[in-house]
């Protein structure tokens, strides 16, 4: 509802231009759509910085350079009123975009009531609250910076494949039987059957790489993950891709060059987005092929003379799998993602072809982001062998019924395939450098959060 407008007719019809593109308008008057971001008052001088989505720009109006009318709207302007401003664009070197805006007209579109102030104050305030608060916290040009950064990210991962030959195929969300373990489903009522929210689109594109040779798949998967850690999300975005005929070394070298591309995207189209956040591109720069590659073994002796050496508190226990506080170390001993493989095969997944050379060991990868961030890709090689996965299926006590079109992959052409999935979110987190994942999607689903 427009409460108070001004001069609703912009001098000499400005063009409506964004703050990310203004460079191209400087000396010129431009319209602005978007929201009062902040004001300062120093008597006949106002500074109100006005942010549109594309970024903030502080504007200047002098008491004599605009109409009164325009002043007394500006003035005292509550925070996220949203506006729409003409102005002309003027180079300043010490603007942090490298323009200010003279203000020429303003029309206020709705005017936040001071009884009913915007409850994000430019002060600081705790988590909980801004989580709870989620819906505006995203207005932050931090937040706003870092959900461009995911865009990128999400749109440089589908390039990769999308140029690489790869074809996307959507694997069902509603699935009658688990693909990553059975203690982390979400059950479903399925017109009376039970049935369960995807964990992984993986089973589903194993059939459309046999079909397609090349595919990948991208969309929400769920974990009813009884964890609280700052990797953990109950609904996150994965992408998958699944080649036929690809073997363990050829699924780590796409990895390397997956992961590269995404990374020097970034790095190419959102560095204002990486500076809003003070994330030092320095970090980033070398992220490009080769990547170190470690043996499961090589891993835990690492870990175990790094607890002798007190830099770990607990001890590693070989033939397990990496405890968080394992990852983060391992990680932090790397500058670019590490490549660990060949894990034991008892502590991974039932589809993981086992190593040729010594079957205790699954010809599997996890891919390790530095600088802490553990864990981002999983990946393997897929059991090829229709006798070895039916028997699997049967060790692991899971559904025969529901996983007979899974065998039939086996039965009717089996080849060697591999892939990997990449959680989005702990990907942007890495790219980022967030402490915590909750930040790193608009509305994140953790144990203890469903709202907003
Ligand atoms: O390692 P995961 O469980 O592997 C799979 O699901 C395979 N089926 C993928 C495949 O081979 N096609 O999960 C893959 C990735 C992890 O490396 C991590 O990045 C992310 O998904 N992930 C999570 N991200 C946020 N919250 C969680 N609870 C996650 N669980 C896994
Ligand atoms: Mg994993």
């Amino acid at each position: 509802m427009p409460e108070e407008t001004t001069t609703a007719v912009t001098p000499e019809a400005a063009p409506v231009a964004t703050i990310a593109t203004l460079g191209q308008h400087e000396g010129q008057s431009v319209t602005l759509r978007g929201w009062l971001y902040n004001l300062r008052e120093s008597g006949k001088l106002l500074f109100p910085i006005f942010r549109d989505g594309t970024g903030t720009i502080q504007g200047v109006a002098h008491v004599k350079s605009v109409s009164p009318a325009v002043f007394e709207a500006l003035k005292g302007l509550t925070q996220e009123s949203s506006v729409i401003v003409t102005g002309k664009v003027r180079a300043d070197k010490r603007a942090p975009g490298g323009f200010e805006l003279d203000v020429e007209d303003l029309q206020v579109v709705q005017r936040v009531p001071e009884s009913d102030p915007y409850p994000i104050t430019l002060k600081e305030h705790g988590v909980d609250f801004l989580m709870e608060h989620r819906h505006l916290w995203l207005r932050s040009p931090r937040q706003s910076a870092i959900l461009r950064i995911r865009a990128e990210i999400m749109r440089s991962a589908a390039e990769y494949f999308d140029t690489n030959g790869f074809i996307r195929t959507d694997p069902p969300i509603l699935t009658p039987a688990a693909c990553e373990g059975t203690s982390t489903l979400f059950p479903v009522d399925y017109f009376g059957d039970p049935a369960y929210l995807t964990q992984s689109g993986q089973l589903y594109i194993e059939a459309t790489a046999l079909a397609l040779g090349k595919v990948y798949s991208f969309g929400p998967t769920f974990r009813a993950e009884k964890s609280k850690t700052r990797r953990h999300l109950t609904e996150f975005w994965m992408i998958e891709p699944e080649v036929a005929f690809m073997d363990l070394d050829g699924l780590l070298g796409l990895a390397e060059n997956f992961l590269s591309h995404i990374v020097q995207s970034v790095l190419k189209n959102r560095a204002p987005e990486l500076a809003v956040i003070g994330r030092d591109p320095a970090k980033l720069q070398n992220i490009c092929p080769p990547f170190p590659r470690l043996r499961y073994d090589a891993a835990a002796e690492m870990l175990n003379q790094a607890y002798k050496d007190g830099q770990l508190e607990a001890p590693f226990e070989y033939g397990n799998d990496f405890g968080s506080p394992d990852e983060t170390w391992l990680s932090n001993q790397f500058d670019k993602p590490v490549m660990v493989h060949r894990y034991p095969a008892d502590v991974k997944a039932f589809y993981m072809e086992p190593d040729p050379d010594d079957p205790r060991f699954a010809l599997c990868s996890d891919v390790l982001a530095p600088e802490g961030y553990g864990e981002i890709i999983g990946g393997s090689q897929r059991v090829s062998s229709y006798e070895l996965l039916n028997a699997r299926i049967e060790q692991h006590n899971l559904p025969k019924e529901a996983f007979q079109w899974y065998l039939d992959l086996r039965r009717y052409g089996s080849v060697p395939h591999s892939g990997f999935g990449m959680g989005i979110e702990r990907a942007v987190a890495w790219i980022c450098g967030l402490d915590h994942v909750r930040e790193t999607i608009p509305f994140a689903r953790t144990l203890h959060r469903i709202y907003p």
